[in-house]
C-alpha cells in the first residue's frame, strides 16, 4: 500500500487582508515549530485570498517556513480579455501548489459547474499544480440515501477524460454541503464511507496504483475536537478546514492531531 502524506489545508475564504494573513502565518509557523511538528509526515497548506498570496509567499520563502500556499479558485482560461480573472499560470508563478476547484460556495454563488470545473482542473494540472476537487451532497441527497453515488458521480463527471498520470495528481475533498460552515460534521464512519467509495472509483477507473496515491480529504466543520476521530478512517488523508483555519491555535491543533494519526497509521502498516 502506498504511503500517502496527509494534507491539512486551511481555506480562509474571504477573510484576512494581507497584513492579517502574514501575522497569522508567523503565528502558525511559531506554534508548529514550538510543538516540533513533523512537517515531513503531514503537509500544511493555507489558501488565502488572491490579494494576500504574494505577501504570504514572500514571508514563507524568506523565513524558509514549511507551509504551502494555494488558491481558492482559478480561471479556466490562460490569458486574454477576461476582466477580474486569475490564471493558473499566475498562481503557479506565485508558488501556489494547490488550487481548490468546485467548492460548494463557488458552485452556489458563481457559475462554477461541472463543465468549467473540468477546464479549471486541466488548467491547474497544465500549470504543474494540484487541484483539490470538492464534491459532496446536499441535505436532500443525504435524506434520499444517495450521498455516495452523488459524490462519486461528481468525481466521475470531472475525471472522465483525464489520464492516469493526471488522475494521481488530484486531491478530492469530500465536503457534504450540509456540513460546510454549519457546525454539523459527518460522522467518522460516513466520512470514511465516502472516501472509500471515491477511492474505489479511482481503483476501478485507473487501477490500484493510482487509487492508492490519490489523497482524499474530508471537509465540513472540522475542528480540534473531531479531527482525530475523522482521521480514524483509513481512506481519509487529511482535511480542508474553513472556520477553524481562521484561528492559528485551533488550526495548529488540528495539524498536530492529523500528524499523530498519520504516525499511528504508519506504525500499524
Ligand atoms: P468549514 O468549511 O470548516 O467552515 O465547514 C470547510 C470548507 O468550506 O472548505
Amino acid at each position: 500500500m502506498a504511503q500517502r502524506i496527509p494534507v491539512v489545508a486551511g481555506n480562509w475564504k474571504m477573510n484576512f487582508d494581507h497584513l492579517e494573513a502574514t501575522y497569522f502565518i508567523q503565528k502558525l509557523a511559531w506554534l508548529l515549530r514550538d510543538a516540533h511538528f513533523d512537517f515531513k509526515g503531514t503537509e500544511i497548506v493555507i489558501m488565502p485570498s488572491f490579494t494576500s498570496i504574494r505577501s504570504v509567499q514572500v514571508l514563507i520563502e524568506a523565513e524558509k517556513m514549511r507551509i504551502g500556499v494555494g488558491a481558492q479558485t482559478v480561471s479556466e482560461t490562460s490569458d486574454g480579455a477576461f476582466t477580474g480573472d486569475i490564471s493558473a499560470q499566475m498562481l503557479a508563478r506565485l508558488g501556489c501548489k494547490y488550487v481548490i476547484i468546485g467548492h460548494s460556495e463557488r458552485r452556489k454563488y458563481h457559475p462554477e459547474d461541472d463543465a468549467n470545473i473540468v477546464d479549471k482542473v486541466r488548467a491547474v494540472l497544465a500549470a504543474d499544480m494540484n487541484p483539490i476537487l470538492c464534491v459532496g451532497e446536499s441535505f436532500e441527497e443525504r435524506k434520499q440515501g444517495i450521498e455516495l453515488e452523488y459524490a462519486v458521480n461528481q468525481v466521475h463527471d470531472v475525471m472522465r477524460d483525464l489520464s492516469d498520470k493526471e488522475a494521481q495528481r488530484m486531491l478530492i475533498a469530500y465536503e457534504p454541503i450540509w456540513a460546510v460552515g454549519t457546525g454539523m460534521v459527518a460522522t467518522p464512519q460516513s466520512a470514511q464511507d465516502a472516501a472509500n467509495a471515491i477511492r474505489d472509483y479511482f481503483k476501478k477507473t485507473y487501477g490500484t496504483d493510482v487509487s492508492e496515491k490519490v489523497r482524499i480529504l474530508y471537509g465540513g466543520s472540522v475542528n480540534a475536537s473531531n479531527a482525530q476521530a475523522l482521521m480514524e478512517g483509513p481512506d481519509v488523508d487529511g482535511f480542508l478546514v474553513g472556520g477553524a483555519a481562521l484561528d492559528a491555535e485551533e488550526f495548529s491543533r488540528i495539524a498536530r492531531l492529523t500528524s499523530r494519526s498519520a504516525r499511528r497509521r504508519l506504525a500499524h502498516r
